[in-house]
Formats: structure tokens, sequence, C-alpha cells
């Protein structure tokens, strides 16, 4: 047995010089020390061996053990240090790399307009309300003056769900809802997606508008006119001038177009503005007695102004671009170049 330990020790640290690596250790421990390893076979044996020579052989497996298992731990130290040193080495940080920088997010430019018109409108006192997309006919068209066979539908090319359920056209659909359930006077803006089956260079079939309606004691044109002008000012610059247009809607009488001066050449005509100095913005009127009536408001003692403009014309005004679908594209080098 005193040989057999003797080889077994000549052996293991012959194997243990030539190992190189950390996996090729770990077999070798197994294999030396391990529960079913060499050495324990030993042990194992010691029950053959004589009694008066179990105490040298007993210290001579404890050497074998204590030298093997040191030469293991220094192997295994060697190792890790090396595989920590490769990776250190691999990983290495060039600090003179420039960085890419943090990139920010940003509001689209479409929701950058919508914030302006309501802190203006905020500013000024209204309340922001807002109504369902999925509307009924009776909101969006009835209590507005639109009665079923009315040609003005014609003006408008619904998503109807079903005979009296459609994608709302228009957010004048939330002055009926505001009508109902608020008592004059009040002041309301309600901004929001709206549904056309419409699709070219200036119409998108989902878009967006900014409702706007004042109810109370002895409103006028002139109050229409002056909140307008101040809105469109904020957006297009301090000098703007608004012009009315006569026009017409159901939910308006008398109705007017509203045009702002030319944000591009202030009125003296440009490519942008056709040459006319003006571009045209937005509805308003003010709001048919009949349509009070209909809310429950007595149109006696109370009127009210009304306005909606297509925000996505407005955004596209203010970034002077002509194609509505380039701000829908997401492409993020355009978008960020716009206010
Ligand atoms: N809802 C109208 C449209 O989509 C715009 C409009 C016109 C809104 C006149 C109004 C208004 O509030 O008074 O064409």
């Amino acid at each position: 047995m005193k040989e057999q330990i003797n080889s077994f020790l000549q052996k293991a640290q012959e194997e243990l010089s030539a190992c190189n690596s950390l996996k090729e250790l770990n077999e070798l421990k197994v294999k030396f020390l391990g529960k079913q390893g060499e050495l324990t076979s030993f042990l194992r044996g010691m029950k053959d061996v004589p009694k008066e020579d179990r105490p040298e052989m007993g210290q001579l497996i404890n050497n074998a053990r204590n030298v093997v298992e040191q030469k293991i731990n220094e192997l295994e130290n060697m190792f890790s240090q090396q595989e920590l040193n490769e990776k250190l080495q691999n990983e290495k940080i060039d600090i003179t790399e420039s960085s890419k920088g943090i990139e920010k997010g940003e509001l689209h430019p479409l929701y950058k307009v919508f914030d302006k018109l309501i802190d203006c409108c905020v500013e000024m006192g209204f309340k922001v309300i807002t109504g369902p997309e999925v509307e009924y006919d009776y909101y969006n068209f009835e209590a507005l003056n639109v009665p079923k066979d009315h040609p003005a539908r014609d003006m408008q090319d619904t998503f109807f769900i079903n005979d009296n359920i459609l994608l709302r056209s228009q957010t004048s659909s939330v002055q009926v809802r505001a009508m109902q359930n608020l008592k004059p006077p009040f002041k309301v803006v309600s901004p929001g997606r709206t549904y056309r089956a419409d699709s070219d260079a200036t119409h998108s079939p989902v878009f967006h508008q900014f409702e706007g309606l004042v109810v109370d004691e002895n409103i006028s044109m002139i109050d229409l006119k002056s909140m307008l002008t101040k809105l469109l000012s904020m957006l297009f610059g301090e000098n703007t001038k608004i012009r009315f247009r006569p026009s017409y809607f159901p939910f308006t009488e008398p109705s007017v177009e509203v045009d702002a001066t030319c944000p591009s050449c202030g009125g003296k005509g440009c490519n942008l503005c056709k040459g006319t100095g003006y571009m045209e913005l937005l509805g308003a009127g003010m709001v048919n007695p009949k349509v009070l009536e209909m809310s429950g408001i007595d149109s006696k003692k109370y009127t009210g102004f009304a306005f909606g403009p297509g925000v996505d014309r407005l955004a596209m005004v203010v970034n002077k671009i002509p194609d509505l679908r380039m701000m829908f594209e997401n492409d993020v080098k355009f978008l960020e170049q716009l206010k």
C-alpha cells in the first residue's frame, strides 16, 4: 500500500503539473480527492492493513492528501487570476471613444400645438373637457341641427358603426355634452381625435380637432374675434391679424371661416399663402339658437360662440409643411426639425 500511495502521489503531481485550465483542474480534483477518488479508496483499504502499520499508513495518506490539496489550491488561484486578467484585458474600456450622447424624447409636433392651445385657453379661464370617440349619431349630428336627411351630412364622410353609432367626425359633439351637463355661463375647450373617410395631402382618416364653446349672457361676434385673435397670435406671432368670411355650418348662425395673416410673410403674400397674405384656418360662429334650445339652454337669455380648428392643419401652418402625411410617417429626423 505504501508503494501505491507513493506512486499515486507522484502520478497526481505529474498530472497536476500538466493541467492547464480550471475545467481540467476540477476534473482532477474529483479524480484524486472526490468520494469515488483514489485517496478515498486508500482509506477504505485501511481495514485490511495490520493494526500496527495503520498509524504510518494513515500519516502517509494524510500527507498525500495535503500535498495534493495544496497543489490544487495553488493552481486554482493561478487559473482564476489568469481568467480575470484575460477578462479585464478583453473588456478594456476605451475612454478616448466619443460618446453617443443621451437621446431625449420629445412630444410629437402635433401635441406641442395641442399643448399651446390648451395652455392659452386655460389662461383665459376655459375648462378642458373630453368626449367619446365612438359617439352617438345624436351628439355628432342631430343635436347639432343636422337631422338624418340633412344635406350637410354630405360635407363629412362619416364612418358609421350602425344606424345610431359612429366614429365622431367632429369634436363639436362635445359641445352638446357640455351644454347638457353644464349650467351657463361656461367656457370649455375639447381637444381630441376625429375620423372621416378621407385621405390625401391635407386629409387623413384620423385627424385632430380643438373645439371651443362659450355660453353666457350678451356674448357676441366681437368676443369670438378677440378670443381667436389672442389664440392665433399666440401660435403664429404677436402681429397676427384675423379676418372672418361668411360661411355655413348647421350649428352656428351666423357662421364664419376664419383666416389669419400668413406667418411666413406677415400678410404681404408668398408661396406658402399662394400670394393671398392669408391662411384659411378654422370654422366658427355664433351658436345656433336652435342648438342651444335642443340642449335645454334658454336662447332668449343666453348666446354663445363656438370654434373648431383642425389641429393637424394648424401644425402644418406652424411648421410650414405642405403635406400632412409627413407628420405621421414617424421619420424622427424630420420630426426633430419641427416646432
Ligand atoms: N366641426 C366643424 C368641422 O369639422 C368645424 C366647426 C365649425 C366647429 C364651426 C365649430 C364651429 O365649433 O362653430 O368642419
